[in-house]
């Protein structure tokens, strides 16, 4: 593959054909949803999903969130209960995963769970992931669609950039508008794994909290969304040779949200941190931002940015 792959097709039928005919032959093809841009491979070909581990540069422990594009597709793959079934409607299409039991004779490749006996599952609302769910005719296994460690994706800059010479197309739809990875629950023991755009106070009954087994959620892996230079968080100002991300009250080079606004901060935060990095400041600093709400999703990967890369 040319450095100069990939090649950024604007959403419509012309990219979605194209993107079809490359996830049908076992290409990846980087393709937006309403929460970040993903990396998008046929969940049951295993040849496929590897490629996406490769492009990554992703260990292979981690196992991968399927996307299908209605709940017809989602009970061929996973078993859904009576409460699996009431989040579904009540947030699907939208960012909301689902770890559940593989429904028997699910079709996805062992590769996809990393060979555990249940699956993430979740219904995008977003044209171009739906689009080519329904072009390819195939469930997608999709991570987020950066190089392994980097920081997640809300533009189709951003995927060029990260994983230049490694995937052959990006479909271009604009930014992402949730900014932020969905959140992951498991409905059987009413827990919140990954807080995201669905909040806590969306989800009565839900406890927040890691797994007992670490296995279970090795994506939360403390240095998933680091940028390259040092972070220091719950900044009121910026020391020497830092570019401060503000918040509210806070003002610096860049804001999350000079309102305040936590879904506004949600949707900026990836954009946000980009630039940051990409700025000629050698540190970043970034304000405080509230726990409620979208916050908790928001300083759980701030805390993540934070964590020194190994
Ligand atoms: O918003 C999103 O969810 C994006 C877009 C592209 O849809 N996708 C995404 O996928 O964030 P990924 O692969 O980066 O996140 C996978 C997360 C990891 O934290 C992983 O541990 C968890 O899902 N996961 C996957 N399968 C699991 C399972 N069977 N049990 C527990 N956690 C699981
Ligand atoms: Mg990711």
């Amino acid at each position: 593959m040319s450095p100069a792959n990939p090649r950024i097709l604007p959403y419509g039928e012309a990219a979605l054909g194209e993107a079809a005919a490359l996830i049908r032959s076992g290409a990846c093809v980087a393709v937006p949803t309403e929460t970040v841009y993903g990396l998008a491979a046929d969940a049951t070909d295993s040849d496929a999903v590897a490629g996406i581990y490769a492009a990554k540069g992703r260990p292979s422990f981690n196992p991968l969130i399927v996307h299908v594009a209605d709940m017809d597709q989602a009970e061929t793959i996973a078993r859904l209960d009576a409460e699996a079934r009431a989040l579904a409607a009540r947030f699907w299409p939208g960012p909301l995963t689902m770890v559940l039991p593989l429904a028997e004779g699910s079709p996805v490749a062992s590769l996809v769970t990393a060979g555990l006996p249940t699956v993430a599952l979740r219904m995008p609302d977003h044209r171009a992931m739906q689009g080519l769910i329904h072009a390819s005719g195939r469930p997608l296994a999709a991570p987020s669609a950066n190089a392994s460690g980097g920081i997640s994706p809300t533009r189709a800059a951003h995927v060029a950039a990260s994983l230049a010479g490694r995937i052959p197309l990006v479909i271009d739809d604009g930014a992402t508008s949730a900014g932020l990875e969905s959140t992951i629950v498991e409905s059987a023991t009413h827990r919140i794994l990954r807080p995201g755009p669905i909040t806590a106070e969306q989800l009565p009954g839900y406890g927040s909290g890691s797994t007992p087994g670490a296995v279970t959620a090795p994506g939360q892996l403390a240095s998933h969304y680091a940028p390259s230079k040092p972070v220091r968080l719950n900044a009121l100002t910026a020391a020497d040779g830092e570019w401060l991300i503000g918040f509210g009250d806070v003002e610096g080079d860049d804001t999350l949200s000079a309102t305040g606004d936590l879904r506004e901060a949600a949707a900026r935060l990836f954009d946000a941190l980009h630039r940051a990095d990409a700025s000629d400041r050698p540190a970043i600093a970034i304000a405080p931002v509230p726990q409620h709400g979208l916050g908790a999703a928001i300083r759980d990967r701030l805390a993540r940015a934070a964590h020194p890369r190994n």
